[in-house]
């Protein structure tokens, strides 16, 4: 059953290009609701840590430098079937193949800067959200 909630960064290079503002307003005009959020800089340990499921890929130690290279925002989100509402709204991981007018579409510049992260699973929703924020920061 779908728990309702999702995760999300804005990636460096969406903060570094002064998206911030712009990304929450769409996410928030789409009707999720912050659940908890926090502007943060991940070291290499966080970073490796929260993608360790792509431990194996090519593109692995260039994404963990990537997420490294300037601070992101965090946020758990709450909207009816979260999960997949959030990925329509950021369009596909490479930008080039992202809907017309989605977030990735609009701030994304690679396919490894694509401006924002979106749990792709329930599952994956509840530990990404566990790997940032602690219940009383939650509300
Ligand atoms: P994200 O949704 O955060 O999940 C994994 C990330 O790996 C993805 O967004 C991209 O930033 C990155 N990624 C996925 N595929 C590739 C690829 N082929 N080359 C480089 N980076 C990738």
């Amino acid at each position: 059953m779908a728990t309702n909630r999702t995760f999300t960064m804005i990636k460096p290079d969406a903060v570094a290009n002064g998206h911030i503002g712009a990304i929450l307003n769409d996410i928030i005009a789409a009707g999720f609701k912050v659940v908890a959020m926090k502007y943060t800089h991940l070291t290499e340990k966080n970073a490796g840590a929260f993608y360790e499921v792509h431990k194996e890929r090519p593109f692995y130690g260039d994404l963990v430098q990537f997420m490294t290279s300037g601070p992101i925002v965090a946020a758990i989100l709450e909207k009816d079937n979260a999960v997949e509402e959030f990925r329509k709204l950021i369009g596909a991981t490479d930008p080039t193949k992202a809907e017309e007018g989605t977030i990735r579409n609009k701030y994304a510049t690679s396919i490894e800067a694509n401006a924002v992260h979106g749990s792709d699973s329930d599952e994956n929703a509840a530990i990404e959200g566990n790997f940032f924020f602690s219940a009383l920061e939650r509300h």
